[in-house]
Parts: C-alpha cells; structure tokens; sequence
C-alpha cells in the first residue's frame, strides 16, 4: 500500500544522515524507508509512497513523481536585501510591521513572506509561521534550521498545525498582526517552487470564521493577500488596500476587535 509521504536519505548517506532522517520520520509520525547503495526512488511512487522527503548531505528535498524541491529563499532572499536598504516591500508596508512586533504567518508555504516578516520585526521580534501541509512543513522547517538569517531578524518558529484550530488556542490580542495568504485562484507564478506549492498546498478557502479568530489573536490588524483576478477578499468584506496597477496581489487589511 502506498502512503502520502515517507522519509528516506539520499542513496550514499552515513549514519548520522540516517538517524537524522529517521528521528525526523518518528517526529512527523510517517514511515522512513531505508535506501539501499544507488537505489532509484523513482519506482517507490508507483509501490511505495505519493511523495518522499530525503535527507541529503546538501539538505533535505521533496520529491514525488512530477519533480523536486529544496529549501531556498527565492525572492524573499532579494527582498530582505532590498529592505536592508531601506527600499519598501509591500507586505511590510500594508502591515506597518515595525521593529519589536510579533507576526502570526497563518499560510506559512514556502515560508517567502515570513523571512520578509523577520528582518523586518528585526531580533526583539517574534515570526510565528503555521503551515498545515506535512510535506510543507517539513521541507520549510528543516530549510530554515540551515538558512543564514544573521543579526538582524528574528528566527521563524514553524508550527505544524490548521491555522482555524491553531488560533482558538491563542489568547486574545497577543500577536501584533495576524497575515493569510491563502492558496486563491491566482495565475500562475514563474517562482521556482511554486508548483511544488501548489501540489502540496492546502486549498481551502480562508473562511470569515478564520478572519474573525485573526481579528480577535490581533492586537493591531488582520492583512491578508488575495488576488486581482478574484473576487475572494470581496467575499470576505474587505477592500482592496491602495496599491500598484502592474500586479496581480491585492492586499486587504482590516482592524482587530
Ligand atoms: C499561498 S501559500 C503561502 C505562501 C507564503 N505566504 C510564502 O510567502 O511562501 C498558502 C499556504 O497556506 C497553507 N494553508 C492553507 N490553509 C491552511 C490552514 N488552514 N492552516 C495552515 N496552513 C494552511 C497552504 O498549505 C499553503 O502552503
């Protein structure tokens, strides 16, 4: 029987590569499968598991029938350059994100945003990133254990778990800004990775129950990113936030309660 995900390592791993991936396996609660010497996991998606996480010396990747991904910073990379110079990013305007502030990430994906978020709440901050995808999470919270944040951001803490149920357990007002980037029908991105997003993605809509939760775990405001070619923040009673013509996002923001 094939299961959704499995751990194994890459086919010449050492032990300790081996006995990473395997107490990785036992914390994620899915099976590792041990690789023999050169042995192709191409044949495993047909008997073995839909998708695999592997652990390599060079990091650990997402596998499954249609390609790979790894860990890496994207765009997010240049933006946190971009910011460190004092240019603006959208994300971090709408949210008025300011040094000190702790960020609840709902949609944590490839975790883009939240690198964003960290430079810019800078070390006193908090970045708190829930993503519901086990294969997601995986690869985003083993990638940032290696990614270079240096002195100026906050580490982001990765929670596996459904945002809607995630925020009944958080009390009242205690992060500053709470953000949903959820997965809306949206053309499709040139981004490396984004079609691994896509496949592994949950794609359910953000509901006006999750909104209000937000509102309620906010201290300051809820933003979430939608997309031009839909009519979802409509929908959620939110209104276009002022931006440029030349994109697809559109960004809602509403108050806390
Ligand atoms: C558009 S992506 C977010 C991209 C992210 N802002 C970034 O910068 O990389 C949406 C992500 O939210 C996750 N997601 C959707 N519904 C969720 C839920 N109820 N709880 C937690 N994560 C959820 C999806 O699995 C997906 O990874």
């Amino acid at each position: 029987m094939r299961v959704p995900l499995a751990v194994t390592t890459s086919a010449k791993p050492n032990e300790q590569l081996v006995s990473q991936a395997q107490s990785a396996a036992r914390q994620w609660g899915v099976p590792f499968f041990s690789r023999h010497p050169k042995e192709s996991i191409t044949p495993w998606f047909d008997s073995r598991a839909e998708a695999l996480i592997v652990f390599g010396h060079d990091g650990v990747t997402l596998w499954d029938r249609e390609g790979h991904h790894g860990f890496h910073a994207g765009m997010a990379h240049l933006r946190r350059l971009r910011l460190a110079e004092g240019e603006p990013d959208t994300f971090v305007r709408v949210a008025e994100l300011r040094k000190g502030d702790a960020v609840l990430d709902c949609t944590l994906g490839l975790g883009q945003d939240a690198l964003v978020a960290s430079l810019a709440v800078g070390p006193e901050g908090r970045v708190v990133g829930v993503e519901k995808s086990l294969a997601l999470y995986a690869i985003v919270s083993e990638g940032l254990k290696t990614y270079e944040l240096g002195p100026d951001s906050c580490r982001v803490e990765v929670v596996h778990a459904d945002t809607h149920e995630y925020l009944r357990t958080l009390p009242s007002r205690s992060f500053d800004v709470v953000y949903f980037d959820p997965m809306f029908a949206r053309p499709t991105k040139s981004q490396p990775g984004f079609d691994v997003l896509r496949r592994f993605a949950d794609h359910a809509p953000l509901t006006p129950e999750a909104l209000q939760e937000g509102r309620r775990v906010a201290r300051r405001w809820v933003v979430v990113k939608g997309s031009r070619h839909s009519d979802d923040l409509r929908k959620l009673g939110l209104s276009p936030e002022p931006g440029s013509r030349y994109t697809d996002v559109v960004w809602g923001r509403v108050a806390s309660l």
